[in-house]
């Protein structure tokens, strides 16, 4: 990483503007307000670090591609923190997002924190299980927030959180990402994205809330364990081509920003309003696996807090978890 002084940051700034065309080594020099050898020892450092940068005598420098690196620098490219991700760690490895960010927020890290890890030697999905964490190819992000609501609006952030989800790859790829409930999300009918929320909270007042996102970005198909082989996908597989993690991370904060906009203001017809039409469970026969057995019906509707209205024989009943699968 280079140090503070160093204008690598400012001159990938400028570069990015000028994504298409050259600019001339004296033009940034005057810009940034460093020597011309300085320059050139930035471009040096962008290129040790994966970025392609063209250069021409005489026009200059031209950015070819960015790598796909989560770094702090590379996600807070053109990125204005509002609420969310004033604070953004970006750690190579730990060993669940979401643990490191309870640990965080039991310390008293402020609202809006994000927490994204390269890779996770433990991640954990909904109901117990595993989250497959392979390095380099995918997102696994945390983030703290604090809202001062209380615990029985809670379930309204993780309803919040896939309606961000779904926003953010449907508002970046022409994908047709749907929601399927709880809070996967289907692209092509497959899930290539999950959330676990977790909660600390005392009878009358949530303390935080941790809305741990997991998105198989790049995730080649062999990555996939041979019994997630026919339900998963990522982004990568549905698209053909390979996406720049960075973006979507900043695409994905900024809908959470509109969502917990929502959340903190009670705004709960916004946001159920909004899962509804992304939804791809209501108006069809579902199988709820829940812990007291399986359940069918028609999913007909969800309650303000997240539950799925199911109707059988005349019969309405709430279900608060599970697993569905379309029949
Ligand atoms: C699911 O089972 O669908 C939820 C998966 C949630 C995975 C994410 S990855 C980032 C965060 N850290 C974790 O350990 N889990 C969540």
């Amino acid at each position: 990483m280079p140090g503070s002084n160093s204008p690598t940051g400012p001159l990938l700034m400028l570069l990015i503007k000028h994504r298409e065309a050259y600019v001339s080594g004296q033009i940034i020099a005057d810009s940034l307000k460093v020597s011309r050898a300085a320059v050139w020892k930035a471009v040096e450092a962008l290129r040790a670090e994966g970025y392609l940068i063209d250069s021409i005598k005489s026009k200059g420098y031209r950015l070819a591609s960015v790598p796909d690196i989560l770094g702090e620098r590379e996600v807070r490219l053109g990125f204005k923190a509002r609420r969310l991700g004033k604070k953004i760690y970006c750690l190579s490895e730990t060993d669940s997002t979401n643990t490191f960010a309870s640990r965080l927020a039991a310390q008293g890290e402020p609202d809006g924190t994000v927490v994204l890890s390269e890779y996770q030697s433990a991640g954990r999905g909904r109901l117990g299980r595993k989250w497959i964490s392979p390095p380099g190819v995918n997102i696994y992000m945390s983030v703290i927030l604090r809202p001062e609501i209380p615990p029985d609006e809670a379930p309204l952030a993780t309803l919040m959180a896939a309606v961000a989800l779904a926003k953010a790859v449907r508002g970046l790829y022409e994908l047709d990402a749907r929601i399927k409930w709880p809070n996967d999300l289907l692209i092509g009918g497959k899930k290539a994205a999950g959330i676990l929320t977790e909660m600390s909270a005392e009878p009358e007042r949530v303390r935080h809330i941790i809305i741990g996102i997991g998105i198989d970005v790049n995730m080649p198909a062999g990555e996939f364990p041979e019994e997630l082989r026919g339900i998963s996908t990522s982004v990568k597989l549905e698209l053909g081509r390979e996406s720049n993690r960075a973006e979507l991370v900043r695409r994905l904060i900024a809908e959470l920003e509109g969502g917990y906009a929502d959340l903190r203001a009670g705004r709960r017809g916004n946001i159920t309003a909004q899962w509804k039409e992304l939804s791809c469970t209501l108006g069809r026969m579902v199988r709820i696996n829940t812990l007291r057995g399986e359940r069918y019906g028609f999913a007909e509707d969800i309650t303000e807090d997240g539950g799925l209205v199911l109707t059988q024989d005349g019969e309405r009943e709430v279900i608060t978890s599970g697993d569905v699968s379309f029949i």
